[in-house]
């Protein structure tokens, strides 16, 4: 059931159009340097987040495993994400906590050389739905299925509500967010509705080490499982993922609202270079890429790699046209905000 579920999330992402209707960073324009004052070969990417040394400021955000294809397109994303030198997330490893033998599917980017690798749980998972809670021992076996140096908590309850098959229940995840981040590196995210400011710190006093914004703006879930359920003729569900297709915090918003002293990583609709540095230029330590990159991982590891070395490129060209030679320079480039950002920011969670 899950394992299908997977299948058709990567096929309806990879063919149908499951954007938002707008995409946020182009309202994020940068003033132009005409005079760099720097050598283009001076740019430096390095990164670090969570402690560990990245040669850009790139995260593959979590997506998949649970089946072959999924096994697959990790296998891929993972050989750029050692080549590149950049972090890498694996999608909800429920499926391998409850089926054992699709371990491999998510295990088989342990064979790479990541610097920062992160396993990932569903936020509905730590309270009991229809089924039981995950505690600390699948936890701890999702971690260890691939070596990871932090564990993903997603937050996706607008997609629980569209889903055909979707959870209901999340009173007390705060207070089970809490309890895992005793134990365990925890980095929160949402999966293109945003993070509020008062989730921002909430998540800051439960001792998360950072979070992710996965705002509105690229891939909407509500859009995924509309399609899904247009397949089983579920017109209840349907509607729904219709309202709410657009629902969520813009990202580069979310961004701004989730400032309360973790690390930030600005995704959401992240489509190239240009938009890794609005995001950066927005206070993220990092970016992190989600729908982009699936078709070329459904090709080959090189697909991936030219892919993210375009993006790579075009980060450095808008450093170099903002007069930023580190990363973190992205933070004091001038910019102007249009609207409809401008009033997201203005508002200010
Ligand atoms: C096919 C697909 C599967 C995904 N599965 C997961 C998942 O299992 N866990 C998760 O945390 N996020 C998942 N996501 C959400 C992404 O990590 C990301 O937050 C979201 O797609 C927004 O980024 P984008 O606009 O770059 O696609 C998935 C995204 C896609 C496209």
């Amino acid at each position: 059931m899950i394992e299908q579920r997977k299948e058709e999330h990567i096929r309806i992402a990879e063919n149908e159009k499951v954007e938002s209707e707008h995409n946020y960073w182009d309202d994020i324009k940068f003033v132009h340097q005409p005079l760099p004052e720097l050598d283009f070969d001076q740019i430096d990417c390095n990164t670090s987040l969570l402690g560990r040394k990245l040669s850009f400021p790139i995260i593959i955000s979590s997506m998949t495993g649970g089946t072959q294809l999924a096994k697959k397109i990790n296998r891929n994303l993972a050989v750029a994400a050692e080549k590149l030198h950049i972090a890498m997330g694996v999608g909800s490893m429920r499926a391998a906590l409850e089926k054992p033998e699709l371990a491999d599917t998510f295990s088989v980017i342990s064979e790479f050389n990541i610097p920062l690798k992160i396993a990932n749980i569903g936020a509905p998972q730590l309270i009991q739905q229809s089924k039981g809670a995950f505690g600390s021992l699948e936890i701890e076996k999702a971690i260890t299925m691939i070596d990871a140096s932090a564990l993903y908590i997603h937050l996706n309850f607008l997609q629980e509500m569209v889903q055909p098959e979707g959870d209901r229940r999340a009173k007390g995840i705060l207070k089970r967010i809490s309890e895992v981040s005793a134990s365990f590196p925890v980095i929160v995210k949402e999966t293109g509705n945003g993070i509020s400011r008062e989730a921002a710190l909430e998540l800051k006093d439960a001792g998360v080490k950072g979070i992710d914004v996965g705002g509105l703006g690229g891939t909407s879930f509500a859009a995924i499982e509309y399609y899904r359920a247009m397949k089983v003729n579920d017109e209840e569900k349907m509607s729904s993922g219709n309202t709410f297709w657009n629902w969520g915090i813009p990202s580069p918003a979310s961004i701004v609202y989730s400032q309360v002293g973790l690390p930030v990583i600005g995704s959401g609709g992240l489509r190239n270079g240009l938009d890794l540095a609005r995001a950066i230029s927005m206070g993220a330590v990092a970016g992190g890429f989600a729908r982009t990159l699936l078709n070329s991982a459904d090709e080959s590891g090189d697909a991936v790699i030219k892919n993210l070395s375009h993006t790579i490129r075009d980060l450095k060209i808008a450093m170099f046209l903002t007069r930023s030679k580190a990363v973190h320079d992205l933070q004091k480039a001038r910019k102007v905000i249009l609207e409809p950002l401008k009033s997201w920011i203005d508002y200010n969670g």
